[in-house]
């Protein structure tokens, strides 16, 4: 991974439809990511957007009446009224009707035509809308009278036309060499099997282009042909940081890209096809794209038919955006499919974010208050149970940064509530309210280690609850330069003196 600087991405949305608690979850995933990586003073460029040409939206505009984008100019400013409401600190917002991005489809286009990796033929085959994809005849089955595909279930069309073809073809080996010289390059490890298994069975060219429709970006001096909608999509990452124009500092600075965020149906397009066409126009491909799973409700893909939504605006109303952040992010394994529910997520509530975390700030912000006029000073002695409790911390920190820099965020979140539960009991061992007319001393130590632990769970909590953990770093006057993981290095984050102000309450018990 390149240092210093680091670039992510979410997947493009579809502007075809509202938004749903899949997309929330890519970009909030997505958003821990960028957010973790400023905390450890990474210059952070995180893209999102939304992709809008294609059959399927053409079909959605119809249908609602619209011309396309008209259409698109709607829905795509509810998937960026979105990212306000889920708190992304994304750096651009990209959408692929833009200028920007037909300079950059064309670049590539012809890049691609001047090395020789596309030719004109005719496609005859299976086609999915809702997928946007072509399917081998291996890949199709016959359900309730309509063909449809085996891997992601949508139904299929028959398309014959005259189309540009890419030379996939060409490329399985070096693919396959590509995947092997960089073997983080997909994760996780079983999505990459997943990959390579399919690469080796074998590739056919790809079709590029369609002339039955016209939405989409048009093959440069050709009136014909509009550019397959995932050769025009794929290239958003490009077109954010102003390519072609290899020579501005955004490109410089960011290309390749460091990590792309994306669900496990689309990891054929962003680790085959993607790498593929970058290779061909001699462009470094992305250094990683995680493929995460599926949100499912009740054992089933949520869906608009199966009428399993649960509504992101709606959960963000009833319960907070950090709730949901934190849950989507704690409860959902990350590599597979993750079940969500109302019941899972008030318990998650309850147990981490109200009885632990927040417990742990509450409970000392009103002790110091109460006790010691929002003021604490150390000295230099350190107990054995204040010994233990550093090390265990240390412990559970060393490998925090290596947790991240894999997308293990499971991983990461387990020790991060741990500490948060190790503090908690250290407090109720060590009983500084006792202490308040024997050993003043000693209380104000048990207190001042206690807003240590708090700060640095704090920081470590912050790029998933960032509202909570903004206010409580306020609350304790943690500048802001120092709000950052270099104290995984060995520092405090406090030195002598630690002055607090009051703090409101930060999550509400749920009960029934
Ligand atoms: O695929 N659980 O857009 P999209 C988890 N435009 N993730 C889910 C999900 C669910 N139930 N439903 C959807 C596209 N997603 C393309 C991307 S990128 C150059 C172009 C995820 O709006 C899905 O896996 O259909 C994908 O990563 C993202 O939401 C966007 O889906
Ligand atoms: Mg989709």
């Amino acid at each position: 991974m390149k240092h210093n600087n680091f670039y992510i991405t979410t997947p493009i949305y579809y502007p075809s439809g509202q938004p749903h608690m899949g997309h929330a979850y890519s970009s909030i995933l997505a958003d821990v990511f960028a957010r973790f990586m400023r905390n450890d003073n990474y210059k952070v460029h995180f893209l999102t957007g939304t992709d809008e040409h294609g059959l399927k939206i053409q079909r959605a505009a119809e249908k609602a009446g619209l011309d396309p984008l008209i259409f698109c100019n709607k829905i795509s400013k509810i998937f960026n009224d979105l990212t306000k409401k889920l708190n992304l600190s994304n750096d651009d917002f990209i959408r692929t009707t833009e200028k920007r991005h037909y300079r950059s489809v064309n670049d590539l286009w012809s890049r691609l035509v001047k090395s020789g990796d596309i030719y004109l033929s005719k496609y005859k085959g299976w086609y999915s809308v809702s997928d946007e994809a072509y399917y081998n005849e291996n890949e199709i089955i016959e359900k309730n009278g309509k063909k449809v595909s085996t891997f992601s279930g949508s139904s299929v069309e028959w398309v014959e036309e005259e189309s540009f073809f890419f030379k996939l073809s060409a490329w399985e080996k070096k693919l396959l060499d590509f995947y092997n010289k960089n073997d983080k390059f997909i994760l996780p490890i079983s999505r990459r099997n997943e990959v390579i298994n399919f690469v080796k069975s074998g590739l056919k060219d790809l079709s590029v282009s369609r002339t039955s429709f016209t939405w989409g970006i048009k093959v440069p001096n050709n009136n014909k042909h509009v550019i397959y909608v995932w050769l025009d999509a794929l290239t958003n990452y490009l077109s954010a940081l102003n390519f072609p124009n290899t020579n501005d500092s955004l490109y410089k600075n960011f290309w390749p890209a460091s990590l792309h965020v994306i669900g496990k149906d689309i990891l054929r397009f962003h680790a085959i096809y993607w790498p593929a066409f970058l290779l061909a126009a001699d462009i470094k491909p992305p250094n990683r794209v995680f493929g995460h799973g599926w949100i499912l409700s009740g054992d089933e893909k949520m869906s608009k038919s199966k009428g399993n939504i649960l509504n992101p605006l709606e959960i963000i109303n009833t319960y907070g955006i950090d709730e949901l952040r934190y849950y989507l992010m704690k409860e959902v394994s990350h590599g597979s499919d993750g079940n969500i529910s109302l019941k899972g997520l008030e318990n998650c509530i309850n147990s981490d974010l109200a009885n632990n975390y927040g417990n742990l700030c509450q409970r000392v912000f009103s002790f110091v208050k109460n006790n010691c006029k929002n003021k604490i000073n150390k000295t230099n002695d350190i107990s054995n149970s204040d010994k233990k409790l550093i090390d265990k911390t240390k412990l559970l920190t060393s490998n925090l940064r290596n947790e991240m820099n894999n997308q293990n965020l499971n991983n990461y979140i387990k020790s991060v509530i741990n500490i948060c539960f190790l503090t908690n009991k250290y407090i109720n061992d060590e009983e500084p309210w006792k202490l308040k007319n024997t050993d003043i001393k000693k209380m104000n130590n048990i207190l001042h280690l206690a807003l240590e632990q708090i700060a640095k769970i704090s920081i470590f909590f912050d790029p998933i609850i960032p509202n909570a953990t903004t206010k409580v770093l306020d609350a304790l006057n943690v500048k802001s330069q120092i709000r950052n993981l270099s104290f995984l290095d060995g520092n405090n984050i406090f030195n002598n003196e630690i002055k607090i102000n009051d703090i409101e309450i930060l999550f509400k018990k749920i009960t029934q």
